[in-house]
């Protein structure tokens, strides 16, 4: 297991959570109600899965492909360490992992 921590979209809540290695981050974020709708459910092909992932995990993830950094450039709020939730797949080797649930993100349902 490893833990994900989700900072929520106000910048002060937090959800913490344990989630199996092979899991999708996505996944493990709706899972836990948090505000990412994942509308094309992980094709590539829409960025409301958009996290903006903490400095300090960002290097220690595989690289987004060429076809996520497309999608990224259309997603609102993009920070230099934004990666599509649904291209992540977690793995023990991470340990964990802390990721911030866009602002853009706060008019969806979920925790605030
Ligand atoms: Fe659509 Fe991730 S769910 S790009």
């Amino acid at each position: 297991m490893m833990r994900v921590t989700f900072v929520h979209a106000d910048g002060k809540g937090r959800t913490e959570v344990e989630a199996e290695p092979g899991s999708i981050l996505l996944d493990v974020a709706q899972a836990h109600l948090m505000p990412l709708e994942g509308t094309c459910e992980g094709q590539m092909a829409c960025s409301t899965c958009h996290v903006i992932v903490a400095k300090e995990d960002f290097d220690r993830l595989p690289p987004a492909s060429e076809m996520e950094e497309d999608m990224l450039d259309l997603a609102a709020g993009v920070r230099r360490t934004s990666r599509l939730s649904c291209q992540i797949s977690l793995t023990a080797e991470m340990g964990a992992l802390t990721v911030h649930i866009p602002s853009e993100s706060r008019n969806m349902q979920g925790p605030r």
